[in-house]
């Protein structure tokens, strides 16, 4: 069972003889992504990720797993960006967005050092008080200053309740293999540590370290993640247009783009699909957002969303189309049973599941929304299993690589997210950013 893109509501909006004309388009993006020959062609590792990893550190992640599993009630992960946003987006699709209350036999898992929130950070140390604490700090540059500030106060946490030798034994490093403020402290205090490829940036990481490491704390399978992965990989090696659907989504994105559909909203009807959302909006905004280009990645979660975003997308600005993710299996069910009062008034819905109700909420949805000219494709999952998580990750990810090459920009460089630092540390006094501080705190002069 593999992923499919339904493209039938994008009927009157993009026509057939537009996948002819964009056909020799992907095939350029695809050989300059499979040749290496593109821009940004250092970052590519993740292509081939699925089959050709590190066996021996696969081992090690799934033993430190299991370690952590058995001495841990709360796992703290520490990082941001491409080093947070996978593990987290994978925990709850696989697992539950309620994965901390569940009941269950592996620790509950907080993710920080994503903001500079000091009411966050302290409530996380709130919920370590009398429990057994594991950490895994996760920065491939090793020295971006959110998870270094968590990382710092965690650090000093562990080592006052277990000494110096005990903490060692609970905080594990994910990190560059051999530079980075974050891998000489590892390395230096005998922390163990996993690596972050040198040819795959942040937001292609989850298959690594970066996202392995706390999805298998959190009892999920792997394997069978890398395995759905592989099949993509299989899958979406073909050029050929019309047979691959990845590309199909590329070029979808682009041709809608070109007719002025500057924003992409990503919609699902499973809450636990909330930080996928958030995974493919860094995804695909840092890839695609710069030259003055690129589609805006927004998110809504439908029927929830329906009563709150769902009139603008009716009726507000046409400058927008939908991409929606199904699944065929949800991963509980529920039928309607029989009230003999039909108080209620919902004995129409007796013997349905509810599944069924959600799909019916979609199908009325994407009618409603293709009328009021927002066009819809429709990416189709099998179910809410590891493999088909992995699946659905390379599906993306390729995708966007393909995607910004179609657009003519680099998918794998971020040079605008440091002009924020540049001005942080400035205005913090950091050595070296002196000159820019006058300028810039009276620039701030009420
Ligand atoms: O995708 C990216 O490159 C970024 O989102 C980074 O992952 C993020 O800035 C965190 O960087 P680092 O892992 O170096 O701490």
């Amino acid at each position: 069972m593999s992923i499919q893109l339904e493209t039938q509501h994008l009927t009157g909006f993009i026509a057939p003889e537009e996948f002819v004309s964009a056909a020799p388009q992907v095939k350029l993006a695809h050989e300059l992504l499979h040749t290496g020959s593109g821009v940004g062609n250092d970052f590519i590792g993740w292509v081939n990720l699925p089959t050709d990893y590190d066996k021996e550190e696969f081992a090690r992640i799934k033993a430190a797993a299991a370690r952590i599993k058995k001495n841990t009630d709360v796992f703290v992960v520490i990082g941001i960006g491409g080093s947070y946003l996978g593990a987290r987006a994978a925990v709850e699709f696989l697992k539950s967005n309620n994965y901390n209350t569940l009941k269950k036999d592996t620790p509950d898992i907080y993710f920080i050092g994503n903001s500079i929130s000091s009411t966050a950070l302290a409530e996380v140390l709130e919920m370590c008080e009398g429990k057994d604490v594991s950490i895994n700090m996760i920065s491939k540059s090793g020295t971006t200053t959110e998870p270094a500030i968590a990382f710092r106060v965690l650090r000093e946490m562990l080592v006052k309740k277990y000494g110096k030798d005990g903490a060692r034994e609970r905080i594990f490093c994910t990190t560059d293999k051999e530079k980075g403020t974050l891998k000489h402290l590892a390395d230096a205090e005998g922390y163990e540590t996993f690596v972050v490829p040198d040819d795959v940036g942040g937001r292609y990481s989850v298959l690594t370290a970066v996202g392995l490491l706390p999805i298998a704390v959190s009892g999920a399978d792997i394997d069978a993640l890398m395995a759905g992965a592989a099949k993509a990989q299989k899958a979406y090696n073909n050029p050929d247009l019309q047979s691959n659907p990845c590309y199909q989504y590329a070029a979808v994105r682009n041709m809608l783009y070109r007719k002025g559909k500057a924003i992409e909203i990503l919609v699902s009807y499973e809450p636990c699909f909330a930080l996928m959302n958030e995974w493919w909006k860094q995804l695909f905004g840092e890839s695609e957002g710069k030259n003055n280009k690129g589609l805006f990645p927004a998110s809504v979660v439908f029927s929830t969303d329906l009563h709150s975003m769902g009139q603008y997308i009716q009726q507000g600005r046409r400058t927008m189309f939908e991409t929606t993710v199904l699944f065929d299996k949800p991963k509980k069910e529920i039928n309607i049973g029989h009230d003999p009062q039909n108080t209620d008034g919902l004995n129409f819905l007796e013997g349905k599941s509810m599944a069924y109700i959600n799909e019916k909420a979609f199908e009325g949805t994407v009618l409603a929304h293709t009328d009021g000219g927002v066009p819809n494709a429709v990416v189709r999952v099998p179910d809410f299993s590891e493999d088909s998580l992995g699946q659905l990750i390379y599906f993306f990810e390729k995708a966007c690589a393909v995607s910004g090459y179609m657009m003519g920009v680099n998918p794998f460089d971020q040079p605008g997210v440091e002009s924020y630092k540049k001005n942080m540390f400035a205005l913090l006094g950091k050595p070296g950013y002196e000159a820019q501080k006058d300028a810039l705190e009276a620039r701030l002069k009420k």
